[in-house]
């Protein structure tokens, strides 16, 4: 099986990358320099000469706050360049495997979200995602949207690095504790990926649709921070729960996205990946400790 990755540089890209090694995949890795999704000639130059079996599209504008100024790039990037892909693929007769978000869902549930709730985002990046997902749906039948959340691991920032670095810069940090989440490790979204790419490969199909991938257990910010210091071995700063109010950001932010993943392992026997043992993968905590 010969795999197309768009945005191989970032937190999932790279860690696809690294982990189709265990996998009987071939992998031809783009960054934007080499293939910009924005860019619909270049997607069909890029098929037509690597005819691959099947598309993996890991790139995404991921600047939840930046986005509300920069809303036609976020747009551009996250709904159009992903109708293009899928455009590329139904031309090419091969699937596309598309990753998106929790953030597609405003929070108002009290359960995690399942894949049959309507989605009704309350930012740009989530509109923008949420947009994203239905041009795929529309445009290319065989398709797979993993919709993952709060997504961290070694490469690129993320809330784990910005905590570990905020903690061995103060001695308290004020947390958002009444926003709820499912904490999912890029490590293992690219794992999940390379794992139905292979029983595709075996199988010649696949249950297409979308399903919720996201780390167990289920956490508010205060939550996976505490984690986070208490792994750094970090005694010595304080961490305070606030309250959403307390810490005003221009993209509004949901209060419940955990997500329920129950499909995902009826269809497939996926389990959820458990964060808090991805918290000690080389590279992402071990430059922290406090000095
Ligand atoms: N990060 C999260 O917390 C989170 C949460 C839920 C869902 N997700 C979803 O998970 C997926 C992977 O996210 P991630 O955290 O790995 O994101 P990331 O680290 O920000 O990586 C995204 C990659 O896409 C690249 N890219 C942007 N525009 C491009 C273009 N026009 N053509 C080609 N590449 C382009 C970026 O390159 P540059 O850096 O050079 O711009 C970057 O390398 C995305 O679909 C995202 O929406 C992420």
């Amino acid at each position: 099986m010969k795999i197309l990755v768009c945005g191989a540089n970032g937190q999932v890209g790279s860690e696809l990358v690294e982990r189709a090694r265990d996998f009987p995949v071939e992998l031809i890795a783009t960054g934007e320099r080499e293939l910009d999704i924005g860019n619909a000639a270049a997607i069909q130059r890029y098929v037509d000469d690597q005819r691959p079996d099947l598309l993996i599209n890991a790139a995404a504008y991921t600047a939840v706050d930046k986005a509300e100024q920069d809303r036609e790039r976020c747009f551009r990037v996250n709904r159009d360049a992903s109708g293009l892909l899928a455009d590329a693929c139904a031309r090419a007769g091969i699937p596309l495997f598309h990753i998106s978000t929790d953030y597609v869902f405003d929070g108002r549930l009290d359960r995690p979200y399942r894949e049959t709730d309507p989605p009704g985002p309350i930012n740009t990046y989530g509109r923008s995602k949420w947009e994203g997902e239905q041009r795929v749906g529309e445009r290319l039948e065989r398709h797979l949207i993993l919709r993952v959340a709060w997504v961290f691991g070694p490469h690129g920032n993320n809330f784990v690095k910005t905590i570990a670095r905020l903690a061995r810069e103060r001695d308290e940090l004020s947390i958002v504790a009444d926003q709820l989440g499912s904490p999912t490790p890029a490590s293992a979204i690219a794992t999940t990926l390379l794992e139905l790419a292979s029983r595709l490969a075996r199988d010649g199909d696949l249950a297409w649709g979308t399903y919720h991938y996201g780390g167990a257990p289920d956490c508010s910010w205060y939550d996976f921070a505490t984690r986070i210091v208490a792994q750094l071995g970090d005694s010595s700063t304080r961490l305070n729960p606030i309250g959403t109010a307390a810490y005003p950001t221009p993209a509004a932010r949901a209060a419940n996205t955990r997500l329920d993943c129950s499909l995902i392992k009826e269809t497939f026997g996926i389990e959820r990946p458990d964060w808090r043992s991805a918290l000690l993968e080389p590279g992402l905590l071990a430059d922290y400790s406090k000095v």
